[in-house]
């Protein structure tokens, strides 16, 4: 593996010259860049004789060769791993700051990032960073620590640097994990559709994406090249995922067309709308000229799932003509079902059999912990072959780890 680490300043950059050793002991390639501050903690020469390789801090340097410095490094490693992450990198990392060498590159680069934390125990503590961290978490960025114990500060708890050999065997650990869906395309739509009756007005839904973009993470994770069109999200996208807006059931529709002939695998988490303004004014409506009652034409929207199943039948409809090929579909059902698992199968096998798709996953929305907006969910993952999946209450993330195994085994391999 190629692997860049990235040297903020604080105090435990003095252990960083053994973590590239660790790492290259380990039969990694290590190139260094840093922060001007982590140089006043490490020495740069102790670092380029342990990697082999010149330290980079300076974002305007004369070039001895053609190109971009801080461009051609974001594009040079298989992971990046800043440590220590202080406070500030993190905060920079999180708002997406890039005003040194080291913070251009993170901005700049495709590859999965680490961080791992060391900074004083009130800094760690504070709500800003415990929130930067949730952020970049929620971007899919790994969190390595940080233990607890005595600190540069003289005070004692959590913020100390976890130590290097740590650090590597987590990192190990990751690259080590099979990536079924390596060179695999993965499209997954999630979020709430929005459909305008004027400019300042629309119709909508309480779907916050999470299990889309935790879906688009897992297959990340995976190993997949992974797409996400959405609508409205309240999460941020992952890094690592190509994001395609769309605001309404229409564009929604139109962007997945463009993008499914690229796609091995559509995941449809998206909560469409399933009507819309038959006239969406153009200006926004007065109520004056509206008087007091409204009552709104509404027209169905295109069926996203069912027309894309239909798509990859045999247009002849006598069986001889050849299939267009289309992506496996999965398609997500939130039912009412009042607890019952049975009621719920059935509405599952409905729904999966009037779409035409592959699998579908439903969820019953009337218990607890399954809900729209919550954090968790659980339900029952139905094949066209018929077989069943019940998938147990977790996360969001541990659902659709399971999911994504249960469908890869099922439809990709
Ligand atoms: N879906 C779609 N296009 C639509 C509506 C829904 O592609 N216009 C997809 C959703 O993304 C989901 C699946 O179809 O994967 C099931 O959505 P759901 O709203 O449960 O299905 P409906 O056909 O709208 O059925 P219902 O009458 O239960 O609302």
């Amino acid at each position: 593996m190629k692997i860049l680490l990235g040297i903020s300043g604080g105090i435990a950059a003095y252990k960083t010259p053994e973590l590239v050793r660790l790492l290259k002991k380990a039969g990694h390639q290590v190139r260094v860049a840093c922060t001007r501050n982590a140089l006043e903690l490490v020495s740069r020469i102790a670092l380029e004789t342990v990697s082999g390789e010149p330290v980079l801090f300076e974002t305007f340097t004369p070039r001895t060769h053609p190109g971009v410095e801080h461009i051609d490094l974001a594009g040079w490693p298989d992971a990046v791993v800043i440590a220590p992450a202080t406070a500030n990198v993190i905060a920079k990392l999180a708002c997406g700051l890039a005003d040194d060498f080291l913070t251009t590159v993170l901005l700049a680069t495709p590859a999965p990032v680490w961080i791992a934390p060391g900074m004083n125990t009130r800094m760690w503590e504070h709500p800003a960073t415990l929130e930067n961290v949730q952020r970049l978490i929620g971007r899919g960025v790994g969190v390595i620590g940080p233990d607890s114990g005595e600190l540069a500060c003289g005070t004692s708890g959590p913020g100390r640097m976890s130590e290097p050999s740590v650090i590597v065997g987590i990192l190990e650990e990751h690259f080590a994990r099979p990536r079924p869906l390596a060179g695999r395309r993965v499209l997954i739509t999630a979020g709430a559709t929005r459909e305008h009756l004027d400019p300042v007005r629309f119709i909508s839904n309480p779907s916050t994406g999470r299990m889309g973009v935790a879906l688009a993470r897992a297959a990340r994770e995976l190993g997949a090249e992974v797409t996400l069109v959405h609508g409205h999200l309240e999460v941020p996208v992952p890094d690592g995922v190509v994001a395609v807006p769309a605001g309404s059931a229409i564009e929604l529709h139109r962007a997945v067309f463009e993008w499914k002939d690229r796609a091995d695998l559509l995941i449809m988490t998206a909560a469409v709308g399933d009507y819309m303004s038959a006239s969406p004014a153009a200006e926004k409506m007065k109520k004056e000229a509206l008087g007091a009652t409204l009552t709104l034409q509404l027209v169905r929207t295109p069926d996203i799932l069912a027309e894309l199943a239909q798509s990859g039948n045999d247009p002849s409809g006598a069986g001889t003509a050849p299939r267009a090929p289309r992506p496996k579909l999965v398609g997500f059902a939130a039912e009412t079902a009042g607890g019952d698992e049975s009621r719920l199968l059935e509405l599952a096998r409905q729904k999966l059999s009037r779409k035409g798709c592959d699998a579908l996953f439903a969820n019953d929305v009337s218990i607890a912990g399954a809900g729209f907006a919550a954090e968790t969910n659980q339900g029952v993952l139905l094949f066209a072959d018929g077989h069943v999946v019940w998938v147990p209450q977790g996360t969001k993330d541990q659902v659709a780890a399971s999911l994504l195994e249960s469908v890869v085994a099922s439809l990709l391999l």
